[in-house]
């Protein structure tokens, strides 16, 4: 049903897994791709069969930027609305109530970059190859790389990368915090469904409770972000998961978390 991406649902681990599908182009997102990743992840959003997710790419590429060759052509305002669009998938994603790896086979450079920084966790092979080129096009990171690359790997080294456009290769981006895990190319996916299944062992309501504290609470000031993550933590606290993995953890059992 999609032309640019894959979706498929593992139904035994609930892990849906979407590959980016434009390998003649790198996976570049052009505005079609963009469409069906918003509309993926809205079925994923209500699909309760889904309850983690893997973003990976199609052959050398996870995503190489945005589509130059349909950017070059667009007026002004048309490149906002794309920026606009761009930046509202990766808020989509960001805030989907469901932890998402990507799993970065090759390049993820401009808005590939910023694909994968929407992501809760990024794993890379070593063929990984991320950056922010946009300087070289005359433009700067427009789906949100100038906010959350400062996030994950600090201010200074987010202005050395967006300006000097020096591509980051897998072993500098695990020594920069960009990725949590550089693995050998063909391990890349059975971690990634290794670290999504681990996930997926933990209480559900705990899981998305942490999602929410640190999401919204880290672009507050400290002192909100802390009473923010009392109250988050006080919904966790109040779930039957919370009496059964306490309980469990006395009686010395593994929990079984029902998501209630
Ligand atoms: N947009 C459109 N097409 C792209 C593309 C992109 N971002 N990246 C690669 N392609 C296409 C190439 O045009 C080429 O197509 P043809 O075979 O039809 O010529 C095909 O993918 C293969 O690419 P290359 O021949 O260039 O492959 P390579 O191995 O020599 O180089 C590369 C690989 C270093 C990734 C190089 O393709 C490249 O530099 N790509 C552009 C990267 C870039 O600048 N990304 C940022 C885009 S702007 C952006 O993303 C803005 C934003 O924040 C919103």
């Amino acid at each position: 049903m999609y032309e640019n991406i894959r979706v498929e649902l593992n139904e035994v681990t609930g892990i849906g897994t979407v590959t980016m599908n434009r390998p003649k182009a790198l996976n570049a997102l052009n505005r079609d791709t963009l469409s069906e990743l918003a509309a993926a992840f809205s079925e994923i959003a209500a699909d309760d069969r889904v309850k983690a997710v893997i973003l990976t790419g199609e052959g050398r590429a996870f995503v190489a930027g945005a589509d130059i060759s349909q950017m070059k052509d667009l007026s002004v305002l048309e490149g906002r609305d794309m920026t606009r669009q761009g930046q509202a998938v990766m808020n989509q994603i960001e805030a989907l109530e469901k932890p998402v790896i990507a799993a970065v086979n090759g390049y993820a450079l401009g808005g590939g970059c910023e694909l994968a920084m929407a992501c809760d966790i990024r794993i890379a092979s070593t063929k990984a190859v991320f950056g922010q080129p946009e300087v070289n096009l005359g433009i700067i990171p427009g789906f949100g790389g100038t906010q959350r690359l400062p996030r994950i790997i600090g201010k200074g080294n987010a202005k050395y990368y967006c300006m000097t456009a020096e591509q980051i290769r897998a072993e500098e981006a695990l020594r920069l915090g960009l990725v949590s895990k550089v693995v050998e190319p063909e391990e890349l996916i059975p971690e990634a469904n290794r670290i999504a299944e681990l996930i997926l062992t933990k209480a559900p309501i705990a899981i998305k409770a942490v999602k929410l504290a640190i999401n919204n609470g880290m672009d507050t000031d400290q002192d909100t972000g802390v009473a923010y993550e009392a109250e988050v933590y006080t919904t966790s606290f109040a779930s039957r998961d919370r009496i059964e993995g306490m309980t469990a953890f006395v009686e010395k059992r593994p929990a079984m978390f029902e998501g209630k």
